[in-house]
């Protein structure tokens, strides 16, 4: 006798499949990761892709279902309007295109009317039904952990690799090698670690000797600097303001480019 199949299963499958499809116009999904919270994801997201959008189109995804950061990062108030079949159309600020669940939190027609479903399905909302058009790069600024959030992205989303975000102090080094160890579980490529906050405080060097022991790529540091917080507070992107900040994350983005195989769009 044939065995029924088993409905949640071809759910999920259907729902990877149209995830798949609706992302297949962007050529590079890159999220950026740490096990520890508070560790710069958000900060190396919005700048690394400031830096990238330089010369490529790219959209910025805030994976932070519970505690959305970007809108406030890149000082966005606006809502989301949603075109056609529930069709999301990102928010276009300082030439990216961002989607974030901040702009679902207040009550504009279109937040209601999405309010439901998109708690319930969450991320894999957005990444089945967001307009993202033809992008060269999506940075997904993903929340603390190895769970659910991350569990959506790597299972979903063709990932070109993953960033690994850690301050050097232990407990954000030993965090960072769960988010490693889970993208080797699911076969995702490790593009290469970044140390943020580096300096008297968290100290220094200590991503890059990690990244050595794991025979992964050292990405390159930020150092810890009042502006970096500041300029974010003000809805301000640090690489466009800052050239000592700009410095670090052309670096950075250089190195990502290459771990990627593109040699010229940085
Ligand atoms: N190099 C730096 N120098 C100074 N402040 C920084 C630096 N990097 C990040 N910050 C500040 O530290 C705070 C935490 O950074 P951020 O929100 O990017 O971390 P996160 O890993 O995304 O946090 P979460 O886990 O909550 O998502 C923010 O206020 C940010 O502006
Ligand atoms: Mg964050």
């Amino acid at each position: 006798m044939q065995e029924k199949p088993n409905p949640v299963a071809l759910r999920m499958l259907k729902q990877r499949s149209d995830i798949l499809e609706n992302l297949k116009g962007i050529k590079f999904k890159i999220a950026v990761m740490s096990g520890k919270g508070g560790t710069g994801k958000t900060t190396v997201a919005v700048n690394l892709a400031a830096v990238l959008s330089r010369k490529n189109s790219v959209g910025l995804l805030d994976a932070d279902i519970d505690c959305p950061n970007i809108n406030s990062f890149l000082g966005i108030k606006e809502r989301f309007s949603v075109k056609g079949e529930n069709r999301i159309q990102p928010i276009e600020r300082f030439g990216l295109k961002v989607v974030s669940m901040a702009s679902l939190q207040e009550e504009a027609d279109t937040a209601i009317m999405w309010r439901g479903p998109m708690i319930s399905t969450g991320l894999n909302s957005f990444l089945q039904n967001t307009d993202w058009g033809k992008l060269d790069f999506l940075v997904i600024d993903m929340p603390p952990g190895t769970s659910d959030a991350a569990l959506s992205i790597m299972q979903n989303v063709d990932l070109a690799g993953i960033v690994v975000v850690s301050t050097p102090q232990g407990v954000a080094l030993t965090d960072a090698s769960k988010a490693i160890n889970m993208a080797k579980k699911f076969n995702v490529k490790v593009l290469g670690l970044v140390e943020n906050m580096s300096g008297e405080i968290f100290g220094e060097g200590e991503v890059e000797s990690l990244a050595k022991k794991l025979g992964e790529t050292f990405l390159g540091g930020i150092e810890l600097r009042k502006e970096i917080r500041q300029l974010a507070e003000k809805g301000l992107i640090a690489v466009n303001e800052s050239r000592e900040a700009e410095k670090e994350f052309k670096a950075i983005a250089q190195i990502v480019l290459k771990q990627l195989g593109v040699q010229k769009n940085g």
